[in-house]
């Protein structure tokens, strides 16, 4: 749903037809993968934060899966994308592994804003703020 580059641009080299539709030679063409990202032709409650969604699915995000190209596909495929996951991945699983995360008194999980910012790349509009407790697995485990 949250992408980091939500808008995919292209120009088209030569006129062509897509979904009965005539693209011109140079027309500007967006692939957009936030409405992909948000299709219920595609997903179950796409809305909703399921990540059980992608267990046992065939569904990957390597270009194969027109619905779900969060690295894009093909020829202009993300390069950084192994370099990308090792820095989201492991930090990430590092702080979700050494420290217990609270949101700030009295917020609904169900309420927190997710709305982004217009751009190039999908930045949220307003910051997350959380209560990290340090969490030691031989004393509080
Ligand atoms: C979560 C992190 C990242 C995401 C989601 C991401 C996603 C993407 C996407 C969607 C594209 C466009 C593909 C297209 O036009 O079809 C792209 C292109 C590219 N990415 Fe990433 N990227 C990420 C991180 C990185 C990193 C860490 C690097 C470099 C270290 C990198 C280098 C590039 C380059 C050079 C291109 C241009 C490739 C081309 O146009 O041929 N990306 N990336």
């Amino acid at each position: 749903m949250h992408h980091v580059v939500p808008l995919l641009p292209r120009a088209y080299r030569e006129e062509c037809e897509v979904d009965g539709y005539t693209i011109p030679m140079k027309a500007k063409v967006t692939v957009n993968k936030w409405a992909l990202g948000r299709d219920p032709e595609y997903w179950d409650e796409p809305e909703i934060f399921k990540p059980e969604r992608f267990e046992n699915a065939s569904v990957d995000f390597l270009g194969n899966n027109f619905e779900y190209i969060l690295f894009g596909s093909r020829r202009r495929f993300c390069p950084g994308m192994s370099f990308a996951l090792e820095n989201i991945e492991y930090p990430l699983a590092k702080l979700l592994y050494h420290f217990n995360w609270k949101l700030p008194k009295g917020m609904n999980p169900n309420n927190m804003d997710m709305t982004e910012l217009l751009g190039i790349s999908g930045m949220r509009k307003t910051n997350i703020y959380l209560t990290a407790t340090p969490f030691h697995p031989l004393v509080d485990g």
